[in-house]
């Protein structure tokens, strides 16, 4: 258990903000839909973004929007399968305000669904849940656990998550706020749950110029959350091989764009690259 409070992710609410900005100002088909993104938000959130639509608009914005809610959707549909497969526990590794436990489809229901996070955005999804009115599923619970000061494992075990069920973890926008012992330090505690075990996550490359991703850097380190980690594919690939992951695999975004792009209209760009990888045990 933490033993000093932290506060509140405010990436966090951005990437929720950008997933309910998805559902309000993208065409349909949506690439994920989030029936009840904007409702964990509250009251204010749809005029908030209505009223900020000029800047939702602008290139990098819609960017950022796609590669948040691809991110989603792809580690949904592979969960969907891990569940084909067998897997029967769905870990969400700095879960943030993520919705897939309150909007589940029925093929998760046998699924034991675990949202870990630090206490301060542990706090701040209860708040909003409450406020919300929204009660989660009997089949979710929480686990407090910081990257940084404790054990993935510990915390798991400490909410008796079973080490021996084959298990999905998603691990979206949160590789780049840990430094590469606390990420090692994850990957070795997936990496104990048994084969057929999966990872789907996201990893930030090293910048290819003074561009839209050096202004993004400045804008998360202005709220409190510097990204201090950053990794080329083949790296990121490396590390999953080196923590024990036979399959592994980077999204590449020419799939992206003929799975979840082409068949809907072309108002969000398509993916340069995608900066997700999944891995199997
Ligand atoms: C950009 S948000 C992404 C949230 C969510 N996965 C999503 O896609 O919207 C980063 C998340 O990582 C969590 N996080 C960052 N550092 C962490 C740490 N040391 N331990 C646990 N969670 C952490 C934050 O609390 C936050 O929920």
């Amino acid at each position: 258990m933490e033993m000093t409070a932290r506060n509140p992710s405010r990436t966090a609410l951005a990437t929720a903000y950008l997933r309910a900005a998805h559902q309000i100002l993208d065409a349909s088909p949506r690439i994920l839909d989030d029936p009840i993104a904007l409702r964990l938000l509250g009251a204010s959130a749809e005029r908030r973004i209505r009223d900020s639509a000029e800047r939702y608009a602008a290139p990098a914005a819609k960017a950022l929007r796609a590669h948040v809610v691809l991110r989603s959707r792809f580690a949904e549909e592979r969960l969907k399968a891990a569940v084909r497969r067998g897997v029967t526990q769905y870990v969400l590794l700095g879960a943030g305000l993520d919705t897939f436990a309150l909007r589940q489809p029925v093929w998760a229901a046998p699924l034991r669904i675990v949202e870990v996070d630090h206490s301060g955005t542990q706090a701040l999804k209860h708040s909003h849940l409450a406020a919300a009115g929204l009660g989660l599923p009997g089949n979710t619970a929480f686990a407090q656990v910081d990257f940084d000061r404790e054990s993935l494992h510990a915390g798991l075990v400490r909410q008796g998550v079973s080490l021996d069920e084959p298990t999905f973890f998603s691990w979206l926008g949160v590789t780049m706020y840990l430094n590469e012992m606390a990420i090692d330090a994850v990957l070795a505690s997936i990496a104990r749950f048994p084969t057929g075990s999966e990872v789907v996550l996201t990893f930030l490359q090293p910048p290819r110029a003074a561009s839209a991703a050096t202004d993004l850097a400045e804008r998360v380190a202005e709220l409190g959350e510097p990204f201090v980690s950053r990794f080329t594919p083949q790296a990121m690939a490396d590390m999953l091989r080196a923590a024990g992951f036979g399959t592994v695999r980077l999204f590449a975004p020419e799939e992206a764009a003929a799975r979840y792009f082409a068949s809907r209209q072309a108002d969000l760009p398509l993916p340069r690259t995608t900066e997700i990888a999944w891995a199997i045990r």
